[in-house]
């Protein structure tokens, strides 16, 4: 028998029965049973056969008879285990065909026999899970103990988001009347998912779509007002804006908006949990520490991400640690190095390290792009900056980078923050290491595409990034610093040396004195640095 067939058939119970199954769950003896409702030894026996029946548990098994009494006893422990008085025994002595392995909920949780509905709606699996005790007992003191209404769950794609809401709504299932998962991957207009949630709710066969927004929202509201429910909506961003400001819905999604905000600030008894890449705006504006809507940034696995690498049968423990330092613990980015290094360096992590430090393979590159392309110009921009920079930045030298007032830079960087594509340390903003190897690769190639374009159309004005960020880090007197070893300058040189070599771009170096001559004779910044890595490349190319 599954949960789910578990959890319906208990809930048909009728209430005498349902009492006598959860007195028996409780230790009680016989008698014991029959004096709390009411009747005779005999009644509760003829009771607990009933139920025996219902729950389809076989008088033999195997050809060998079995005690229905303790195999129910066992299957409530597997699946109602805060009922029953002493789970272990109660596994430990009928562990048979008909009591698989025990479930991941927690015996902490309290009793709760109203359980009602489950809908998992494809969640994905949750059982492989390492770490994040301190996140999962944080997020159960907000929803549990605080009755916190909404919940965010934030972090960078990969980062575990989606996994930690399913192994959290398990953990607490047995607190809510109603668990119901579901992800916006395909990015459900909010009537659809109000109305599959609806008849979630009311267990109607068909859903309702006659409803306007706000009263499918406002019927919404009413269950959670009468029921504890739990809502867990996954991949909040899909619906988010790219290329604008975190937290903005995309054309058509606003509703979304208004959904958070009611659920958020009106009274009822139960919780959304949503998780996302980016922080929503009605978030934003309405938690706080003693508030009933909070958001949980996620950073690394931490120590834990070490079973990722074990799992994946990596050797060389020694430099695990550089390893997850290096991907900051994300475990889909350490899932896929460990993959590469599995293949390509027969698992060894030092082999890998030694060949490339800095290389990132294909699908975090992606992982990162989809991030990346979601960007407003000025985030790209400071992303830029970030990369160029490689070492944390403060904001008072990221401005001197950037021609735009403080409070934009402050909103940008805020953006970015809530984003998980920076990080911000004693007043520091830094980016990952995967995250500079991205930005560099694009920033390279946005720039010679640039200076393809010059060469084609002979316009200055098709130098833009070319103009507005140094090839190379910046010293503290917003000048530009030489540093011929900028790894942005190197792979900047590899490409035009590539394509001088195959023959693309024959005549580079004239091309490059000539857009230097081009440039106004001027110290505006724009051309500073424009010339200066100009001039630093074509050192660079005369070496060659
Ligand atoms: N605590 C964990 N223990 C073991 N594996 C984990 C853990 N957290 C996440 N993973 C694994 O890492 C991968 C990414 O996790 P998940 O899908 O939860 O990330 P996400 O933050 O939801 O990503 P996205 O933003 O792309 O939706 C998955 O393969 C997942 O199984
Ligand atoms: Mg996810």
């Amino acid at each position: 028998m599954t949960q789910t067939q578990f959890t319906k058939t208990f809930h048909e119970i009728t209430p005498t029965p349902k009492s006598v199954l959860i007195l028996l769950l409780e230790g009680k003896k016989d008698e014991e049973i029959a004096a709390e409702i009411g009747a005779s030894a005999a009644t509760v026996r003829k009771h607990i056969q009933n139920l025996c029946d219902r729950f389809k548990i076989p008088s033999q098994v195997a050809g060998i008879k079995k005690n229905r009494r303790q195999e129910l006893i066992a299957l409530a422990a597997q699946y109602l285990p805060d009922l029953v008085k002493d789970r272990a025994v109660a596994l430990k002595q009928q562990r048979s065909p008909l009591t698989p392995l025990p479930s991941p909920v927690t015996p902490s949780a309290k009793a709760e026999t109203s359980k009602q509905t489950q809908d998992w709606g494809g969640a994905p699996d949750a059982s492989v899970f390492y770490g994040r005790t301190e996140e999962l007992s944080q997020l159960k003191t907000w929803i549990l103990d605080d009755s916190c209404r909404l919940v965010a769950l934030l972090g960078m794609a990969g980062i575990g988001k989606t996994t930690l809401s399913v192994k959290l709504a398990q953990e607490i299932e047995g607190k809510f009347d109603c668990v119901i998962w579901r992800s916006l991957r395909n990015a459900p207009p909010v009537e659809k998912l109000l109305a599959d949630l609806l008849q979630v709710l009311s267990r109607r066969s068909q859903p309702d779509k006659s409803g306007r927004v706000d009263e499918l929202i406002s019927q919404l509201m009413e269950h959670l007002r009468a029921s504890r429910c739990l809502l867990v909506v996954d991949d909040f961003d899909r619906i988010l804006k790219s290329g604008d400001f975190v937290g903005h819905y995309q054309e058509g999604y606003k509703a979304y908006g208004q959904l958070l905000k009611r659920v958020g600030e009106e009274p009822h008894q139960s919780c959304l949990l949503l998780s996302s890449l980016e922080k929503p705006r009605e978030i934003a504006l309405l938690e706080g520490e003693t508030l009933p809507v909070r958001s949980l940034p996620l950073s690394g696995l931490g120590k834990a991400a070490r079973e990722i690498l074990k799992a994946k049968g990596l050797s060389g423990e020694d430099n695990w640690e550089i390893l997850i330092k290096l991907y900051r613990g994300n475990p889909l980015a350490l899932k896929m190095v460990a993959s590469t290094i599995q293949e390509l360096f027969g698992g060894s992590v030092a082999d890998f390290l030694e060949m490339s430090l800095t290389g990132i393979v294909q699908d975090i590159i992606f992982l990162i792009g989809q991030q990346f392309n979601r960007l407003s110009p000025l985030e790209k921009d400071i992303m830029y900056w970030l990369a160029i920079e490689q070492e944390p930045i403060t904001l008072i030298k990221l401005r001197t980078c950037l021609a735009v007032s403080e409070l934009q830079l402050f909103t940008a960087l805020k953006s970015l923050g809530e984003r998980s594509l920076i990080e911000k340390g004693s007043g520091q903003f830094s980016l990952q290491p995967a995250v500079i190897e991205y930005v560099r690769n694009k920033f390279v190639k946005q720039i010679c595409q640039e200076i393809d374009e010059f060469i084609k159309t002979q316009d200055l004005s098709a130098l833009k990034l070319f103009k507005s960020h140094a090839l190379v880090k910046l010293t503290d007197k917003d000048g530009v610093q030489e540093d011929q070893a900028s790894p942005i300058l190197i792979s900047f040189k590899e490409r035009l040396l590539t394509a001088r070599d195959s023959g693309i771009q024959t005549n580079i170096t004239e091309q490059l004195e000539q857009i230097i001559a081009t440039l106004p004779d001027n110290s505006q910044r724009d051309v500073v640095y424009a010339k200066t890595y100009l001039e630093n490349l074509l050192i660079e190319l005369k070496g060659n």
